[in-house]
């Protein structure tokens, strides 16, 4: 009983301290932290524009997490936390994923009348805020792998990109991987489509942001919307088990791909089955499987189809091959996502 209530224990430590790492990251204080080397209280509450009192007591739990290193009342972060705390455009980069706690503790009560009714919870329910965090949570991710490993273990897909073909980026959210594809392929151009309006709009002001907005599009459309044989290249980043009827989904894949077209599905690297030297990402996919992810799904009228982000890839395969898409590769993997290569 005493390991399990120190295990506990420690989950409801994590689970508190998550509340001012976010507020960390809102606040500035790492961004700031990282920026100044050694600090005091006095002056990163200085540098900040906040209250020395809070944070001084910010800084204890961070002393206390081992976020932060302190000598003689100055405050260290080191630069391998910053780059897990503060450095956006690290590929290790976490606060997007800290930034979906908040909406995700708001949507408590509808979470638990889902629970009794069965209902699905939609995305858009958990808020305008959790929208913008779950695409800041995949990013650095993507920015890390799609163009440098994921698409090149795609056979015939680089070459065809460089040759400029038509790609469908379905269920694209605010268009991370969109621009990211349209920037390293100029010759290509790309269609993202999403039926969550405002991230429509935000993945197109991305594109015109980056300079990408004369070859990307962006379609306020669900997964059923694409034209037939017209992509060489459908992708699927994060979503495909969230969506209600990912057969259906695919089914309009099957008809929407060119004759040698192919699909590339990117799927939580989360065993069907908890493992027992389960990763800490694991454990993040199966914490957030039922709150978010099968929700989902239920809401997009899912029933027996709703998967869930650990469904596996036997039954992935099986929905892929149900819908026409019979060749069926594990292209490439890392510690977060599984990377699959479908065609007919
Ligand atoms: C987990 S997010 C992934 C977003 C994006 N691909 C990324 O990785 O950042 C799931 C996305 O699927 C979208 N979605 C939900 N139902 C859909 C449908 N029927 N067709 C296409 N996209 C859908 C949601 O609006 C949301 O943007």
């Amino acid at each position: 009983m005493m390991q399990f209530l120190g295990r506990v224990t420690g989950d409801a430590g994590a689970a508190f301290s998550a509340i001012s790492t976010v507020l960390g990251g809102r606040l500035g204080l790492y961004q700031a932290m990282a920026m100044a080397g050694p600090v005091t209280v006095r002056q990163l509450a200085e540098q900040t524009g906040l209250s020395a009192r809070y944070v001084n007591e910010w800084l204890a739990l961070q002393v206390a997490n081992e976020y932060v290193v302190e000598e003689n009342d100055t405050y260290l972060l080191p630069t391998e936390n910053a780059m897990v705390l503060s450095n956006a455009t690290s590929p290790v980069y976490l606060m997007g994923l800290f930034g979906m706690l908040p909406s995700l503790y708001a949507s408590g009560k509808t979470l638990e009348q889902a629970y009794r009714t069965g209902d699905g919870v939609d995305w858009d329910e958990h808020g305008a805020e959790f929208f913008a965090a779950a695409a800041e949570s995949f990013r650095p991710g993507y920015a890390a792998a799609l163009v440098s490993r994921w698409l090149p273990s795609i056979s015939g897909a680089v070459a065809k990109l460089d040759r400029g073909v038509a790609v469908a980026d379905v269920g694209c959210g605010y268009g991370h991987t969109t621009v990211l594809m349209a920037k390293a392929f100029p010759r290509s151009r790309f269609v993202g489509y999403d039926p969550h309006l405002p991230s429509i709009v935000a993945a197109q002001l991305l594109a015109e942001r980056e300079g990408v907005a004369d070859r990307v599009t962006f379609e306020f459309a669900a997964a059923s919307a694409l034209p037939a044989r017209t992509f060489e290249l459908i992708t699927y980043f994060d979503c495909l088990h969230d969506l209600g009827d990912p057969l259906a989904a695919l089914v309009h894949a099957e008809r929407a791909l060119a004759d040698d077209g192919v699909c590339l599905i990117i799927e939580p690297n989360a065993p069907a089955r908890p493992s027992e030297a389960g990763t800490p990402i694991e454990r993040i996919f199966y914490a957030l499987s039922p709150i978010l992810c099968l929700p989902a799904a239920l809401s997009g009228g899912g029933g027996p189809q709703a998967l869930g982000n650990h469904a596996g890839e036997a039954a992935l395969r099986e929905i892929a091959a149900q819908a026409g898409l019979r060749y069926w590769r594990l292209a490439a993997e890392g510690p977060v996502s599984r990377v699959y290569e479908v065609r007919r």
